[in-house]
């Protein structure tokens, strides 16, 4: 069964080149009327004209969809979301993917490097979003993808700015996925890689940015049901990336030496747990302070209790 985007409006931000372009013409090949945002920069984020945008705008128009550009930076998300709002009267789906780099080795990185990474990654996401979301939650339907990177996750040397925004949206769009929850309005992060401008890569074939499509624009269907979650895609692989925590060790009354003599047992993966939420967290935290006043009521000292659920 084909999976359509029809009646749905979708606003994709940088979708003048790239990984952008590449969701725009899915979506709008399967039904979506599609906002095709792009300033059109240069990848350290300079300049600007409107032919990126009015490109895309025109090969989807050629191919029977329907598309209509604009020029903003995402910084100014109000006037992104009013041009779908003009045109079509909503708005279903927000791919938050325009994006700059300003590499750079931390001791050489200029505050206008962090400040203008954090300005359209993380100030454009939320622009956009914060203006899309009071739509989303009167019609009680959305869906908002944000970009992450593997440098978020791993570090990056020379990415000291970007791996920081990047986590930002991350923890951006969990908590988006929580606050949406009720109104059927979810949030997800993808990591992509791909052959593009930002990544100038050698192996534009094995990387080709409509390897990353498919998943993104699932991620953004109707009949997609995960939230506040991290998913892959690149070179043909696809799969989910979640965070981890060890066992631990309670150590009572602890001290700095204690701490070094148990390093092994403290820093131990050994017993890897996936922990979905803060509740989960907060009640595995309740279920050993439990056991610890039970211990102590029952006359035990062992000290030694797992605080690993
Ligand atoms: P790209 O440079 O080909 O596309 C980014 C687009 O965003 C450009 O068309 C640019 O004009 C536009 N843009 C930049 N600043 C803007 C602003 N303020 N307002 C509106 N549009 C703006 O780059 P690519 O590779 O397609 O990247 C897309 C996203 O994926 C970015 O967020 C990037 O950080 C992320 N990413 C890409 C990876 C890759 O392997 N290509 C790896 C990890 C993350």
């Amino acid at each position: 069964m084909a999976l359509r985007f029809d009646n749905k409006v979708a606003i994709v931000t940088g979708a003048g080149g790239g990984l952008g372009r590449t969701y725009a013409i899915e979506l709008a090949k399967r039904g979506c009327k599609v906002v095709v945002n792009d300033l059109g920069g240069d990848r350290h984020g300079s300049a600007g004209s409107t032919s990126m945008a009015d490109k895309v705008v025109g090969e989807i128009k050629a191919a029977g969809g329907q598309a209509v550009a604009n020029y903003n930076s995402v910084e100014e998300g109000d006037k992104i979301v009013k041009t779908a709002i003009d045109a079509w009267g909503r708005i279903d789906i927000v791919i938050n993917n325009a994006g700059i780099l300003r590499d750079t080795s931390f001791v050489n990185m200029k505050e206008v490097d962090w400040d203008l990474i954090f300005k359209v990654h993380v100030k454009g996401a939320y622009s956009v979003t914060k203006a899309a979301w009071p739509y989303m939650r009167d019609q009680k339907y959305g869906r908002i993808v944000v970009t992450s990177s593997n440098a978020a996750v791993y570090g990056n040397f020379g990415q000291v700015n970007y791996s920081a925004a990047k986590h930002a949206l991350i923890g951006f769009s969990n908590s988006l996925a929580l606050e949406g929850a009720k109104y059927n309005i979810l949030s997800n992060a993808v990591i992509p890689t791909a052959g593009s401008r930002l990544t100038q890569t050698f192996m534009v074939d094995a990387l080709k940015p409509e390897y990353v499509t498919p998943l993104v624009c699932y991620m953004v269907h109707d009949s997609f049901k995960d939230s506040g979650k991290l998913f892959e895609a690149g070179a043909q692989w696809y799969g989910t990336l979640q965070y981890y925590r060890g066992e631990g060790k309670v150590l009572q009354n602890a001290t700095v030496e204690t701490i070094h003599d148990n390093w092994k047992a403290v820093s131990s993966m050994d017993k890897p747990k996936h922990v979905a939420s803060i509740a989960e967290q907060s009640a595995m935290l309740m279920d050993m302070l439990g056991s610890l006043e039970a211990e102590k009521s029952s006359g035990g000292s062992s000290g030694g209790a797992s605080a690993g659920g």
